[in-house]
């Protein structure tokens, strides 16, 4: 999408017409370097499920059922739309080689505050999950900002006990 976005136009136009998500609380996947500025590379993922970034079984988070929880996710670069405003979309998933479950857990709409802003967002986190052998969970932010045609995804690895 970034190439399509700005082809025909040169390669500093890509970090204007881009924005970037951080997922601070639970951590997320990979490397999360240089936050702390505007247009962070780790912040900018946009292709494929969760950004291309695979799953990482040695930083792991660990929830519980029928807990509550703070998810602190930040808005690395700004690009509020300010006539019909995107939003960052919290939502969990769970994966098996025969079922797929996804179900929304917040929704947090974007506001004209700056970059580097941290939005957060308490959650619930259901005790009727499905039923499985594994209890390995995704946790996915997702910004649609409206002002481009892109998605910006972090992902982070959470187990849910009982
Ligand atoms: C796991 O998390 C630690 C910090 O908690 C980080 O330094 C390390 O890079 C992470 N490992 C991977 C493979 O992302
Ligand atoms: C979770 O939050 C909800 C809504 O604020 C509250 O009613 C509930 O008691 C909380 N549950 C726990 C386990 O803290
Ligand atoms: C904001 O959203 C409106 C409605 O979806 C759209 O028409 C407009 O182009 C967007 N503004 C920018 C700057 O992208």
């Amino acid at each position: 999408m970034k190439g399509l976005l700005c082809l025909g136009v040169t390669i500093c136009l890509v970090e204007i017409c881009s924005a970037h998500l951080c997922l601070l609380s639970p951590r997320q996947r990979g490397s999360l370097s240089g936050f702390n500025k505007a247009a962070a590379e780790d912040c900018y993922l946009t292709q494929g499920e969760c950004g291309g970034r695979m799953s990482d079984p040695d930083n792991m988070s660990i929830y519980k059922r029928g807990m509550n929880y703070t998810v602190i996710l930040q808005k690395n670069l700004d690009h509020h739309n300010d006539t019909d405003p995107g939003s960052f979309d919290i939502s969990l998933h769970h994966k098996t080689s025969f079922s797929y479950y996804t179900r929304t857990l917040a929704t947090i709409p974007d506001t004209a505050e700056t970059s580097l802003t941290l939005y957060m967002a308490d959650v619930h986190i259901p005790r009727d999950l499905q039923l499985s052998e594994s209890p390995a969970y995704i946790l996915e932010v997702t910004y649609n900002t409206n002002t481009l045609p892109i998605t910006f995804r972090q992902c982070a690895d959470v187990l849910i006990l009982e």
